[in-house]
């Protein structure tokens, strides 16, 4: 199976932008493997450096030391293997579902894929919406949007930064349940971040729980519970009350 990844002494800092300023360490020797299919959730305090993290490990931020690799190859630069799903709308306000969805092929060339965008439109659950424009959408249909464009070149990994931040509770965990739907279906090795700690402990296999900047990795927990998973089960809660008491230190 496809879609490994191992970082190893991840260092990340932002230079000072004047005199008056100091470097700032986001990130100081994080290190992990993620096995392929797996979905993992990162949690820890806001300014922790989770999206620094998602962001080095698709490519778009270069790690002032330390490597990632995904299935052997060593990440430098943004892959089609990658998908990155980001937490603001990037939709482009002027173009349909359909032609943003296929914005993310078109850039690669591959004109003749383009039959394929409605599979990828059916598979995120916005089959008859085609012909919309963003702004006639709803925040959970537009991530929808951005999750398609992000699937459409067949990634082995998907990246997500907090995809459903801005969305209302009901829409939110609707979103939740078809995104491991597509998890299960791809066969894809996800990496969200998150700071819903019930979100993380209904989505993932493992949680990385990091400290507040600069952030290590504090603890790696493990949710060994079956799917469905019902988020009153006694051992749900047992599991998000660990993954607080980590958070809290
Ligand atoms: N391009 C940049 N230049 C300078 N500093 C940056 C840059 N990007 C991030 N930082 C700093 O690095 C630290 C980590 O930022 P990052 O955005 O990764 O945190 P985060 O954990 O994603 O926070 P949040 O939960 O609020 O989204 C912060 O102190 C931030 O100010
Ligand atoms: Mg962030």
């Amino acid at each position: 199976m496809v879609g490994s990844i191992s970082f190893h002494n991840i260092r990340k800092i932002f230079p000072a932008q004047d005199e008056q300023h100091s470097d700032v360490e986001a990130l100081s020797q994080i290190s992990a493997t993620i096995n392929p299919g797996e979905f993992i959730s990162l949690v820890g305090p806001s300014g922790s450096g989770k999206t620094t993290l998602l962001r080095i490990l698709a490519g778009l931020e270069t790690a002032t030391s330390g490597t990632v690799t995904i299935d052997d190859h060593e990440i430098e630069k943004p892959s089609r293997k990658v998908g990155f799903v980001f937490q603001e709308a990037t939709l482009y306000p002027w173009l349909t579902v359909y032609e943003n969805i296929a914005l993310g092929l078109r850039l690669n060339k591959e004109k003749e894929r383009l039959p394929e965008v409605n599979d990828y439109i059916e598979l995120v659950g916005l089959k008859g919406f085609e012909k919309a424009y963003p702004h006639n959408l709803s925040g959970g249909m537009q991530q929808r949007v951005n999750i398609a464009r992000a699937l459409i070149n067949n990634p082995d990994v998907l990246l997500l930064d907090e995809p459903f931040g801005a969305l209302d509770a009901f829409t939110r965990s609707k979103m939740q349940n078809d995104l491991i739907d597509i998890w299960q279906k791809r066969h894809i090795t996800m990496v969200m971040v998150t700071h819903d700690v019930e979100e993380a402990v209904f989505l993932s296999n493992r949680i990385f729980a990091m400290t507040p900047r600069p952030a290590i990795i504090k603890d790696i927990i493990p949710v060994d519970l079956k799917r469905p998973r019902l988020r009153d089960a006694p051992e749900f809660i047992g599991i998000k009350e660990k993954v607080l008491h980590t958070l809290n230190f």
